[in-house]
C-alpha cells in the first residue's frame, strides 16, 4: 500500500475505488440489496444493532393489521396461523443457525430467553455441580440475567474471560454461558471447541448468538450445542424490538423444565387446567401470548433469506471486513485509530471495531456525513457489515469519510 502511506488527506485512492467496483460487480450476493429499502446516500454499517428494512415488510404488516386483524379478527389465531407462528418462524430461523426443525421457538426478548435457557440448563445439569461460568466481557444483560439465574438455582456465578474459559471448566461446572461474537470487539469465539470442552467437563453450554446469527454459519446441531438464544433485529432484520428465539436441542427437550411455565407452553393450553403440563417438543419454551405484529413482521423479513447460502454470506462478510481494514489503513492517518477486532478470520465476526480518541464525536460526525455506524463506551467506533445489503463501494466510502474526519 505505497499509495496508502502517502495519503494523509483522504483523497480518493483510485486503486481502492476500482477494486471496490470490481468486487461489487463480481459479488454474487450484490443483487440481494434490492430486497431492502435503504435511504439514498447512506452507507449503513449498523446492521449489527438494527438491521435494515426488508422491502416486503410494510406490505406484510399492513395485511396483518388490515385484513388479518381488522377483518378476520379473532379467527386469525387459526386462519392466519397466529397460534403456530412461534414454531413456524422458529423453523425458518433454524437453517440459518444450523438447527434441524423442531428445536427453535420464537418469542419474548433475548433477555427473557436467556433466563429460560440458563435456569433450564441449571435444572438439567448433573447433581452436585455448583458453578455457572459466564463470559465476563459479555453484553451486560447476559451478566445480569446470569447472576439472577445462578442465585435462583443455588449456583455460584463465576465470570471468566472467554479466553480463560477452558482453564476455568471443572467437574464442578454446571452451566457455561458464552457469546459467539463479542458485541464490543467483534471477536468470534470458538463455538465448536468450547462446546466440546464444556461437554468433556460434563457441563451444559448456552450460546448467545445475537452477533453471529445471519452473519456466519453457527452449526448448532453439528457441534451438539445444548441451548442457544439470539435476537432477530440485527443480521436477521426483523425490526426494532422483534422477538428473539431460543434453541433447545431435541435431546434435552423432554427434560427441559422452564422457569416460566406460561399457558402458551402447556400441553393443552385451552383445557385451562389448574396444573401445568408442559407441551411436548419446542412449544414448551413458549410463555404467554405471542407479539403477533412484530412476529409476523419478522416472518416477512426472513423472506430476504430465500435462496441465500450462509457460507456465501460468511465469505462476503470476511471480504468486506478485510477490505474495510485495508481502506482504513490507507485513508486514516497512522495512529488515529486502532483495530480491536482480531485480524485472523477464525476469530472475527462481521464487524470491525476501532478504538479512537474522541470516538463519540467522531461517530456523530460520520453519521452527519451519511456513514452510519455506532459508538460503544468508552472509545470504540463500531462498524457492522451485513453482507445482504452492504457492498464494497460502501466500505471504501466509509473508510474515506473517516479519513476526511481525521485528515
Ligand atoms: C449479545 C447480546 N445479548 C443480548 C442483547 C439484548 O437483548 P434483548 O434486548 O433482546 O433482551 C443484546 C442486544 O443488543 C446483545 O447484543
Amino acid at each position: 500500500m505505497s499509495d496508502a502511506a502517502q495519503n494523509t488527506h483522504a483523497n480518493p485512492i483510485p486503486e481502492l475505488q476500482e477494486r471496490a467496483a470490481r468486487l461489487d460487480a463480481e459479488d454474487g450476493l450484490g443483487k440481494l440489496r434490492e430486497r431492502f429499502t435503504l435511504p439514498d446516500g447512506v452507507v449503513y454499517l449498523d446492521g449489527n444493532s438494527l438491521g435494515a428494512l426488508p422491502a416486503g415488510v410494510p406490505g406484510a404488516v399492513a395485511d396483518v393489521v388490515h385484513r388479518q386483524w381488522g377483518e378476520l379478527l379473532i379467527r386469525s389465531w387459526d386462519e392466519s396461523g397466529w397460534w403456530t407462528a412461534p414454531q413456524r418462524i422458529g423453523d425458518r430461523i433454524a437453517p440459518l443457525i444450523g438447527a434441524a426443525p423442531g428445536q427453535v421457538t420464537v418469542g419474548d426478548s433475548t433477555s427473557v430467553n436467556l433466563f429460560k435457557a440458563l435456569v433450564g440448563a441449571a435444572r438439567l445439569a448433573a447433581p452436585g455441580r455448583t458453578r455457572m461460568l459466564v463470559d465476563a466481557t459479555t453484553f451486560p444483560t447476559d451478566g445480569y440475567i446470569a447472576a439472577s439465574a445462578a442465585r435462583m438455582t443455588g449456583l455460584e456465578l463465576v465470570p471468566v474471560d472467554p479466553s480463560d474459559a477452558l482453564g476455568a471448566l471443572g467437574d464442578d461446572t454446571a452451566v457455561v454461558l458464552l457469546n459467539h461474537v463479542d458485541y464490543r470487539t467483534g471477536r468470534l469465539h470458538d463455538l465448536p471447541g468450547l462446546t466440546a470442552a464444556a461437554h468433556a467437563a460434563g457441563a451444559l453450554i448456552v450460546w448467545d448468538l445475537c452477533h453471529s446469527a445471519g452473519a456466519l454459519p453457527v452449526g448448532l446441531d453439528a457441534h451438539s450445542v445444548d441451548l442457544a438464544v439470539g435476537c432477530t433485529y440485527k443480521y436477521l432484520n426483523g425490526g426494532p424490538g422483534s422477538p428473539a428465539y431460543i434453541y433447545v436441542a431435541e435431546r434435552h427437550q423432554g427434560a427441559f423444565d422452564s422457569p416460566l411455565p406460561g399457558w402458551n407452553g402447556h400441553a393443552e393450553p385451552f383445557a385451562m387446567t389448574p396444573d401445568y403440563v408442559p407441551a411436548e417438543g419446542p412449544a414448551r419454551m413458549r410463555v404467554g401470548t405471542p407479539d403477533i405484529l412484530s412476529m409476523l413482521a419478522l416472518e416477512s423479513a426472513l423472506d430476504a433469506w430465500e435462496g441465500v447460502d450462509v457460507e456465501a454470506v460468511r465469505a462476503k462478510s470476511l471480504a468486506l471486513t478485510d477490505f474495510f481494514l485495508e481502506c482504513v489503513a490507507a485513508y486514516v492517518p497512522q495512529g488515529r485509530v486502532e483495530p480491536v477486532t482480531p485480524a485472523e478470520h477464525d476469530r472475527r465476526g462481521s464487524q470491525v471495531s476501532l478504538r479512537a480518541e474522541g470516538a463519540r464525536e467522531v461517530m456523530a460526525e460520520l453519521i452527519s456525513r451519511g456513514v452510519v455506524g455506532d459508538f460503544r463506551a468508552p472509545d470504540v467506533l463500531r462498524f457492522g457489515f451485513t453482507p445482504l445489503y452492504v457492498g464494497f463501494a460502501d466500505v471504501e466510502r466509509a473508510a474515506r469519510t473517516l479519513g476526511h474526519i481525521f485528515g
